[in-house]
C-alpha cells in the first residue's frame, strides 16, 4: 500500500476521501471535530506539496436525496477557519458544474466536494458514480477510516479508476496503531469490551479469544455472559436467543487459555431514569425487578488488577449506561485506570470515546480511533475493503 510521501502531488489534481461525517447541534453547529482535526495532517502535506486538494465526504444517511440537513457546508465554514484559507465547497460532488470548478483550481487550493451520500449510487458502489469521481483527480487518497468498512464508490469504486493512489496519514496511523495492538503486540495482551449487546460485539469476541490474554467484559453484554452460567440477573437486559452462544464462547475462552473477567458487583437501579434508586449488590444480589446498570466497586478494583501488568490494551464499548451520571462510576473509573496505566492503549467506537472525552482523559490514551464501524471490524479480524482498494 502506497502512502503520501511516495507520490510527487506538486500541481497534480489529488482527490481525498475523509470522513467528515461529525456530529451537529440543531443550530448546525460541529460538536465534535475529532475527525476534521485528525484530517489536517494529509490536507497540510497535500497544500505544502502544491496539490491541488479536492475532498470528499459523506455526512449522515440522506438515502440517495439531496437533504439540506446534511449539507458540507458547515463542514466547509469550519475547515476554513481551521486551514486559514478559502476552502470552496461544490454544489454537487460529481458533474459538468464541479468539473469545471475543478479545472479553475490552481496548486494550493482547496475545494470540498458536497455530500457523496446525496446520490445513491455512492453506497451503491455503482461503476458509472465512481468513474465520474475519478474524472476529477489525477490521484486519489483515502484518508476515511471510519468508513473504510464500507464498499462504496468513493471509497473503493473510485480506487480502481485512477492510475495512482496512496493512504492518507490518518488511515495509515489507524491501522499501525491496530496491527501493534493486535497483530503483534507487546503481551500481556488484555481487551476490554462493553456495551450493550453480545450480538454487535459476537464477531469481535470471536476473533479476540485466538488473539488476547485476558478478556474484560462489562457493560450490559456482561449480563447475558452471567445468565449463561445460571446466575439471576433480575430484570436485567440479557439476549435469550445468545445465552448457548455466550456459554460457549466461555468455554472456548477456557479452551483456549483466555482468562474471562465478568462483573462481581453491581450498581442496580429500580428503573433507568436520573432519579432511580439506586443501590450497589454484588452478581447474585441483583433484585427481581431491578436492572444492573454499571459495574460496581468490587468490580473495578477486580478489573483494575486484570489490567495492572497490561503491556497492551484494546478498549470498546463502555461498563455501564454512562451517560446518565448515576450509572457513570464505572466508566470513568475504568477510564482513569487505562490512562494512568503504561501500556500501550487503543479506543475505538464512539460511545468509548464520549466515555473518554467525559472523563477528561483523552491525553493519556495512546490512541483514541476515529472509527466506529470500522473499528469494530478490524476487531472481527476482517480486512476492510477500503484498505484492500487500495492494493
Ligand atoms: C461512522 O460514523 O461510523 C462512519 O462515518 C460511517 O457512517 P455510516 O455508518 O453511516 O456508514
Amino acid at each position: 500500500m502506497k502512502t503520501l510521501r511516495d507520490l510527487s502531488l506538486c500541481d497534480k489534481r489529488v482527490l481525498v476521501r475523509v470522513d467528515f461525517n461529525v456530529p451537529m447541534d440543531e443550530h448546525l453547529n460541529i460538536t465534535d471535530d475529532i475527525r476534521i482535526r485528525t484530517a489536517l495532517p494529509t490536507i497540510r502535506y497535500i497544500l505544502e506539496n502544491k496539490g491541488k486538494l479536492i475532498l470528499c465526504s459523506h455526512m449522515g444517511r440522506p438515502k440517495g436525496k439531496r437533504v439540506e440537513a446534511f449539507s458540507l457546508a458547515p463542514v466547509a465554514v469550519y475547515l476554513q477557519g481551521l486551514l486559514g484559507r478559502e476552502v470552496r465547497l461544490a454544489s454537487d460532488c460529481i458533474g459538468p458544474e464541479v468539473e469545471a470548478l475543478v479545472a479553475t483550481m490552481r496548486p494550493g487550493d482547496v475545494v470540498l466536494l458536497e455530500n457523496l451520500r446525496f446520490h445513491k449510487e455512492e453506497t451503491d458502489n455503482e461503476p458509472g458514480f465512481a468513474e465520474k469521481l475519478a474524472r476529477l483527480a489525477d490521484i486519489y487518497v483515502n484518508d476515511a477510516f471510519a468508513a473504510s468498512h464500507r464498499a462504496h464508490a468513493s471509497v473503493v469504486g473510485v480506487a480502481d479508476c485512477v492510475q495512482e493512489k496512496a493512504a492518507g496519514f490518518l488511515l495509515q496511523m489507524e491501522m499501525e496503531y491496530f496491527h501493534k495492538s493486535m497483530d503483534e503486540p507487546i503481551r500481556p495482551l488484555a481487551a476490554l469490551v462493553g456495551g450493550a449487546k453480545v450480538s454487535s460485539k459476537l464477531g469481535a469476541l470471536q476473533n479476540m479469544l485466538d488473539r488476547v490474554d485476558r478478556l474484560i467484559i462489562g457493560g450490559a453484554m456482561a449480563n447475558t455472559f452471567l445468565k449463561s452460567m445460571g446466575v439471576d440477573v433480575g430484570a436485567s437486559k440479557i439476549e435469550e436467543d445468545l445465552l448457548q452462544t455466550a456459554k460457549e464462547l466461555l468455554e472456548a475462552a477456557e479452551h483456549k487459555g483466555v482468562k474471562v473477567f465478568l462483573p462481581m458487583d453491581f450498581v442496580a437501579a429500580d428503573r433507568f431514569a436520573p432519579d432511580a434508586v439506586v443501590k450497589n449488590v454484588t452478581f447474585r444480589d441483583v433484585p427481581k425487578e431491578w436492572m444492573a446498570l454499571d459495574i460496581g466497586p468490587a468490580t473495578v478494583l477486580y478489573f483494575q488488577e486484570a489490567l495492572a501488568d497490561a503491556r497492551t490494551i484494546v478498549w470498546n464499548g463502555p461498563m455501564g449506561a454512562f451517560e446518565m451520571d448515576a450509572f457513570a462510576q464505572g466508566t470513568m473509573a475504568m477510564c482513569r485506570t487505562v490512562a494512568a496505566s503504561h501500556a500501550l492503549s487503543i479506543i475505538g467506537g464512539g460511545d468509548s470515546n464520549a466515555a473518554v472525552k467525559k472523563s477528561g482523559e483523552e491525553k493519556n490514551i495512546s490512541y483514541m480511533s476515529t472509527g466506529g464501524g470500522a473499528f469494530l471490524e478490524l476487531m472481527e479480524g476482517k480486512t476492510l475493503p477500503g484498505v484492500a482498494a487500495l492494493g
